[in-house]
C-alpha cells in the first residue's frame, strides 16, 4: 500500500491544523460536487462507474492485436498519450519493448510530437512486420496525432489493402462527435469511448490507456483494483488518516511559504514516464490565474549528477517528494575485486537496491539540511496494482489542491494559446487575420 512520510517537510507544529478548515473544505467540494469543472468528475467514482462491457471489448481487442501483430503504435498526444506509456513503462521498464514479458506486443508511441526522425524511427522499427494501431483523439482533430495518423493508417493500408487495415485499426474518441468519430464509422473501425466527464489527463484508466497498456501486457484488471481501493481509501474525510488529502495539504502549506517548484524524484528509471504524466496533470490543473506549483520531475541517481547542485544549493524555492520504489525485481550484486582501483571494495556484495536505499537516504538529507522540505511516498513494489493505486492518488490530490488555490483544476484554457498560433503560421482557414498579425511581429525577431 502507498504511504506518505511527511518528517522531514519541516512543519511548524500548528501548520497542518491551521490548514484543517481549508483542506476540509476542498475535500467536501470535491465529494459532494459542487466545485469549478464539477462536470468532469468522471473520474471520480471511476472504479464503480466505468463501462464493464467495454472494458471487456478493450481485453478482447488486446488479444488480438496480440495475434494479429508484433507492434502497436498508439497515436495521442497530452493526455492521450502520457498515462499509457507512464503504465507500460513503471510496469514493464524501460526496456519492456526488448524484453517482450508475457504475451505483450512491442508498443511505440507516435503523434506526440512533430518529428519526421521519430516518426521515421517507428516506421523502421516495424520494418516488414505485423502491426496494428490505435489512434487515441478526443476531437480527432489535434494537429500532431493527425498527421501521425495519416501516415501510419497510409502504410497498413499499402500492406494490408484497406479491408486489412480496417482489421487493424482501433479509434478510441468522443462517443458521438468530431472527426475521428465520423471517420472511424465511415470506416468501420473498431471505437472506443474517451468519456464526456473525464478530461485528457484523467483518462488513462478509460479506454484512452487501457488498450495500448493490456495489448503491451499489463494486467488491467489488476490496475483497476490498485484504482479502486485507493478510491475506497482517500474517500475518509479525516485529515490525518487520509494519504491522499494530507499531500494536497503538505503542498498547500510549503507553496505559501514561497515553495513554488515541486520536484516528483524517483530512484527507478521505470517510473521517468510517470514523472511525465505527473507534470501534465499538476501543471494543466493548478497553473492558472498566475497561481500554482511548477512541477518537474528527475530520475535520481542520474540527476544528482545534473540538476542535484542546484537543488542542494541554488535558490530555495523548491520541494522534493521522492517516490520511492521499496522492492526492486531483481537482486544484483557488485563483484568483488581484488586490485580495487576504483576503491570500491567497501561495496563489494552489496545489493544494488541497498546501494540505492542508501542514496536516497543520504540525498534525502542533504537536501534537507540545505533547505530543501522532503515528502517521501513509498509503494512496495512497481506492478499493475500499484499503477492504478498511485494514479488515483495522484488525481485525488491534485483535484483537492486545485480547489485549495481557488483554480479550476479541470480545465486547460492556456493550452490553446499555442494551437491558435501555430493553425496561423500553418495557414488553416479561419485563422487567416491572426496570421498576419503575427507574421508582422516574427520580422521583428
Ligand atoms: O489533457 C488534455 O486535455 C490534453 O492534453 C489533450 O488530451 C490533448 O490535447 C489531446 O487532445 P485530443 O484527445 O482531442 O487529441
Amino acid at each position: 500500500m502507498l504511504t506518505l512520510n511527511y518528517q522531514n517537510a519541516g512543519l511548524r507544529p500548528h501548520e497542518l491544523e491551521a490548514v484543517r478548515p481549508l483542506v476540509g473544505a476542498a475535500f467536501r467540494t470535491l465529494a459532494d460536487r459542487t466545485g469549478l469543472g464539477r462536470e468532469m468528475l468522471g473520474w471520480h467514482d471511476l472504479p464503480d462507474a466505468y463501462d464493464r462491457e467495454e472494458f471487456a471489448r478493450i481485453q478482447r481487442a488486446a488479444k488480438k492485436i496480440q495475434q494479429q501483430s508484433e507492434v502497436l503504435v498508439a497515436i495521442g498526444i497530452g493526455g492521450s498519450y502520457l498515462g499509457a506509456r507512464a503504465g507500460l513503462e513503471f510496469v514493464k521498464g524501460p526496456f519492456g519493448n526488448r524484453l517482450r514479458q508475457g504475451d505483450g506486443v512491442e508498443v511505440y508511441f507516435a503523434g506526440s510530437n512533430l518529428s519526421p526522425d521519430y516518426t521515421q524511427d517507428i516506421l523502421d522499427i516495424i520494418g516488414d512486420r505485423d502491426f496494428s494501431v490505435n489512434v487515441i483523439s478526443k476531437s480527432g482533430t489535434t494537429t500532431e496525432p493527425a498527421a501521425a495518423f495519416r501516415i501510419f493508417k497510409a502504410k497498413l493500408e499499402e500492406k494490408y489493402g484497406k479491408a486489412g487495415a480496417r482489421e487493424r485499426i482501433y479509434a478510441t474518441t468522443d462517443a458521438k462527435k468530431g472527426a475521428l468519430r465520423g471517420l472511424a464509422e465511415a470506416e468501420g473501425y473498431e471505437t472506443f469511448v474517451v468519456p464526456d466527464n473525464i478530461g485528457g489527463r484523467f483518462s488513462c484508466l478509460s479506454a484512452v490507456g487501457l488498450l495500448p497498456m493490456a495489448a503491451g501486457g499489463m494486467e488491467i484488471e489488476r490496475v483497476m483494483q490498485g484504482c479502486a481501493d485507493a478510491c475506497a481509501r482517500y474517500r475518509e474525510p479525516e485529515l490525518l488518516e487520509n494519504d491522499a488529502m494530507l499531500y494536497a495539504a503538505l503542498r498547500f502549506i510549503l507553496y505559501t511559504r514561497g515553495k513554488t517548484v515541486e520536484i516528483l524524484a524517483s530512484y527507478e528509471p521505470a517510473l521517468t514516464m510517470f514523472g511525465e504524466w505527473y507534470k501534465q496533470l499538476m501543471a494543466e490543473s493548478e497553473g492558472k490565474e498566475h497561481k500554482g506549483l511548477f512541477p518537474v520531475s528527475a530520475n535520481f541517481t542520474t540527476d544528482l549528477h545534473s540538476i542535484g547542485q542546484f537543488i542542494q544549493d541554488g535558490s530555495r524555492t523548491m520541494f522534493e517528494t521522492v517516490l520511492w520504489v521499496k522492492n526492486a525485481r531483481h537482486a544484483v550484486a557488485v563483484p568483488h575485486d581484488p586490485a580495487n582501483v576504483d576503491g570500491l571494495n567497501f561495496a563489494s556484495g552489496m545489493d544494488l537496491q541497498q546501494m540505492n536505499e542508501k542514496a536516497m537516504l543520504g540525498t534525502l538529507l542533504a537536501h534537507v539540511d540545505g533547505g530543501a522540505p522532503n515528502l517521501v511516498l513509498t509503494i512496495e513494489r512497481r506492478d499493475d496494482y500499484a499503477f492504478g493505486e498511485l494514479v488515483y492518488f495522484f488525481w485525488k490530490s491534485l483535484a483537492v489542491s486545485g480547489y485549495l488555490l481557488g483554480v479550476n483544476p479541470f480545465d486547460q484554457p492556456g493550452v490553446e494559446a499555442y494551437k491558435k498560433n501555430m493553425f496561423a503560421l500553418l495557414g488553416k482557414p479561419g485563422y487567416e487575420g491572426a496570421k498576419a498579425a503575427l507574421e508582422e511581429r516574427l520580422k521583428a525577431l
